[in-house]
This record gives C-alpha cells, sequence and structure tokens, in this order.
C-alpha cells in the first residue's frame, strides 16, 4: 500500500485513478510515499525520508525545489498541457480585453446603476471603453508549447490575425500542432518588432523572471497590448506602470493578482483563472494525467518525459551504481507502475510460487494477467510465446 499526500485540494478524479487497494490519498500523512501539488510552495517544507516522488498537477515547477529533490533522488513529475485548453480560451478573452476596455465597461455600468437614463448616458460615455478589432492585427506569441501553439492557432484562425511565433526550444509535437499560417520568428526581437499584441507563454526560470522590463517593453511598437498569463513574475511591475501611464503600453493584462496594478488603468488582473477550468472540460479529458502523474508515468510517454529531474527513470533504466539507490529505483518503479500485468509486489511474492506447484504438477495453471492494449495490438500477453509462433507459422 503506497501512501499519498495531498498539499491542495486535487480532484477527485484521483480516487478514480488510484484504486483504493493500492494507494491512499489523504492530506494527512506523516510519512508519504508521494506528494501530490498544485500550487502549494515547497522550498521551505521538510522533505520526508520517506518521499519517492512528487507530482505537480500543472505545467511550471518553480514551486518545487528541484535541486533538493535530486540531491535526496526524489523524482519531480510535472504535467504540462493537461490544463493548456482552459488558459488557452482565457487568453483569447484577454487578446479581446487587451482591445477593449470591456472590464472598465463593465465597472462604469454598475456605478451608474442609479441613473435614471443609463442607457442614454452610456451612449455618450462608451467612446472611452472602445477599442481596436483584432482582425489583421499582428499578434507576436513568445513560448510555443501546449499553451503558446493553441493561442497562435486560435488567433490565427479564429482571430484572423496575422501571427508570429518565438520559441527557440519547440517540441517536434508542437511544431506539428501549429498551423501553417502561423510564421516562425528566429529572433525573439522579429517577433516582437511591430506587434499589436505580445502574448507570453514560457515557464518561469532565473533566466526569464524579471524578462518584461523597461527594455523589453521600449523594444515593442508603442501602444502595444502585452499579456501575461505564465507567471506574475516575469514581468517587473514598476516598469509595466511606467509604460501604461507613457502609452508605450495601451493595456497590460495578466492571470495574476498584484497588489501594485490591481488599480492601474488600462491593467486587467484575473485572479489565476486560467488552470481553474471548473468540473468538466480538463478535468474530466485529463484528469488522470492531471492528478495521478505517479501511476500514469511508466505507460504514458508524455508522463516519461516529464519526469523533470530524473531522466533514468522515465525510461525504465535501473541505474549502475549504489545499492541503495538501486533500490530506491525499484520502489519508485512500482509506485509508478500500474499495468495491467504489472507484479505488484505481494503478486511478485505469490506469483513464482505457483509456478513451481504447477511445475511440480500439485497445483493449477499460475493466473495470467489480462494483456494491456498494446500487447493485445501485438498479439502478446496472455499467450505464451512459444503458442505464437506456432500459431503463426
Ligand atoms: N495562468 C495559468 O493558470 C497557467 C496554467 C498553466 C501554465 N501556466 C504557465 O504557462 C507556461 C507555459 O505552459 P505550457 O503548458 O505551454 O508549457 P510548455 O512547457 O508546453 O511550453 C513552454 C514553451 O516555452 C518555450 N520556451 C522556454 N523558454 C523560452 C524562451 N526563453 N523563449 C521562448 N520560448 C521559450 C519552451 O520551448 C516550450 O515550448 C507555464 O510555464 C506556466 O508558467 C499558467
Amino acid at each position: 500500500m503506497y501512501k499519498i499526500q495531498t498539499l491542495n485540494a486535487i480532484s477527485p478524479i484521483v480516487h478514480e485513478a488510484l484504486s483504493a487497494d493500492m494507494y491512499t490519498v489523504s492530506p494527512e500523512e506523516p510519512t508519504p510515499d508521494a506528494i501530490l501539488v498544485r500550487s502549494a510552495a515547497m522550498h521551505d517544507m521538510e522533505l520526508p525520508p520517506s518521499l519517492l516522488a512528487i507530482a505537480r498537477a500543472g505545467a511550471g515547477t518553480n514551486n518545487i525545489p528541484i535541486d533538493k529533490c535530486s540531491e535526496k533522488g526524489i523524482v519531480v513529475f510535472n504535467t504540462p498541457g493537461a490544463n493548456a485548453n482552459a488558459v488557452a480560451e482565457l487568453v483569447m478573452a484577454g487578446l479581446l480585453m487587451a482591445s477593449r476596455d470591456i472590464a472598465g465597461g463593465i465597472s462604469w455600468v454598475k456605478e451608474n446603476k442609479d441613473e435614471k437614463d443609463l442607457g442614454k448616458l452610456a451612449e455618450k460615455k462608451k467612446s472611452q471603453f472602445v477599442g481596436p478589432e483584432l482582425r489583421d492585427k499582428k499578434l507576436a506569441v513568445i513560448g510555443l508549447g501546449a499553451i503558446g501553439a493553441l493561442v497562435a492557432n486560435a488567433a490565427a484562425q479564429g482571430f484572423g490575425m496575422n501571427v508570429s511565433g518565438y520559441d527557440p526550444y519547440i517540441s517536434v509535437a508542437h511544431a506539428w500542432a501549429l498551423s501553417r499560417a502561423i510564421h516562425r520568428a528566429d529572433a525573439m526581437e522579429d517577433a516582437l518588432k511591430n506587434a499589436d499584441y505580445i502574448t507570453i507563454h514560457i515557464p518561469l526560470t532565473d533566466s526569464t523572471k524579471g524578462m518584461i522590463n523597461e527594455t523589453f517593453i521600449n523594444s515593442l511598437k508603442p501602444g502595444a497590448r502585452l499579456l501575461n498569463f505564465s507567471r506574475g513574475e516575469l514581468a517587473n511591475t514598476d516598469a509595466v506602470k511606467a509604460a501604461i501611464a507613457s502609452g508605450q503600453l495601451a493595456a497590460y493584462v495578466t492571470d495574476f493578482a498584484s497588489p501594485e496594478l490591481a488599480d492601474t488603468p488600462h491593467v486587467v488582473c484575473l485572479p489565476h483563472l486560467g488552470a481553474n477550468p471548473g468540473k468538466r472540460g480538463a478535468l474530466r479529458r485529463n484528469g488522470r494525467r492531471r492528478t495521478a502523474g505517479l501511476s500514469g508515468a511508466r505507460r504514458d510517454p508524455q508522463q516519461r518525459e516529464h519526469a523533470g529531474n530524473c531522466p533514468g527513470h522515465s525510461g525504465g533504466q535501473p541505474r549502475a551504481g549504489d545499492p541503495q539507490k538501486r533500490a530506491r529505483h525499484r520502489e519508485q518503479h512500482l509506485l509508478f507502475d500500474r499495468r495491467p500485468g504489472h507484479k505488484h509486489p505481494e503478486h511478485a511474492e505469490q506469483e513464482p510460487g505457483r509456478q513451481r506447484r504447477h511445475r511440480a504438477g500439485i497445483g493449477p495453471e499460475p493466473r495470467r494477467y489480462p494483456a494491456g492494449r498494446a500487447e493485445q495490438a501485438q498479439g502478446r500477453g496472455t499467450r505464451p510465446p512459444g503458442v505464437i509462433r506456432r500459431a503463426v507459422s
């Protein structure tokens, strides 16, 4: 039985994905084998010696002390892409909010709700909230990962924008997913040049922290509209405020609330809504992967990619060297691997005994586990290989 501690509220789907006969999942767990976390900050947390793995239900891992985990041999998984559609949809709303002062307009109507002839007054005042259409405007998408690729495609195909994308490390899968209408920029400056709208979809790292600074903003076309749905810390708030005041930025829309920006005109701060699509949609579609990165780690090639600090694990190759590390590695594999047919420690103990008894003619044929879909497709699984060979020839 493996013990999993949750540091945040995690979708109940986790209980479907991690069956109760093999896993206990609870927020109170003094000696967890694994931790499931969303946004809880783990940097100052004492990592229990029992801990084998941490799965982050989300893309970034900046709330997890990766170096400390690597030193202690704790595998860290993330689930980039699991909520990509939910974020991308919100970014599309962000583009509209960056164009017209929708938030300001809604507030104005609420403030004037007691006016007798509100309709007529609105007709007089509405000019202060108007803005440009998106069609044929130039959009720069910085970072063409799971979210950036969806945004680029939707903006080009849905809104009729001219989209340039910049991502020096783009994955083959995301490159394939991009519409042909997206222009590839070889340098960030090429994408930013003359862009009317800029949207940032890159991870927060030491090198990207504070990248939206004075220099970055001054390299934009005057009156550009900037969206940051990645991380609040990517932006220097003083630089953003100054740029809004001078008109260098016409609007800044972000999914990260900050007290410095909350009251600034032409700034829209959302309360981190991107990753919270509600019960249906992404949760249902991606729930298993999103909440149960642990159990899916070996089955799902995408999950294997996301064993962030320990690629050896994801490949399933035992490490050479320290026997203690090898034992730990094996434990981690047992924790991750729930494929049908996989030998859980309890089964692993039973199976050789059954085989021995069967060979000695004193027991029934050993139980065979149902084949996985991949094995069935290849004709492997429940039948011994010899039988298959004879059947084929
Ligand atoms: N607002 C939210 O609720 C929310 C939800 C999920 C993710 N996010 C943020 O969005 C970011 C992107 O998420 P994703 O799922 O698309 O991740 P992803 O890993 O699929 O994509 C990130 C992309 O950024 C690219 N990149 C990295 N550094 C770059 C740089 N310096 N310049 C240009 N491109 C660079 C990478 O090559 C990658 O393709 C995450 O890191 C996370 O911080 C926010």
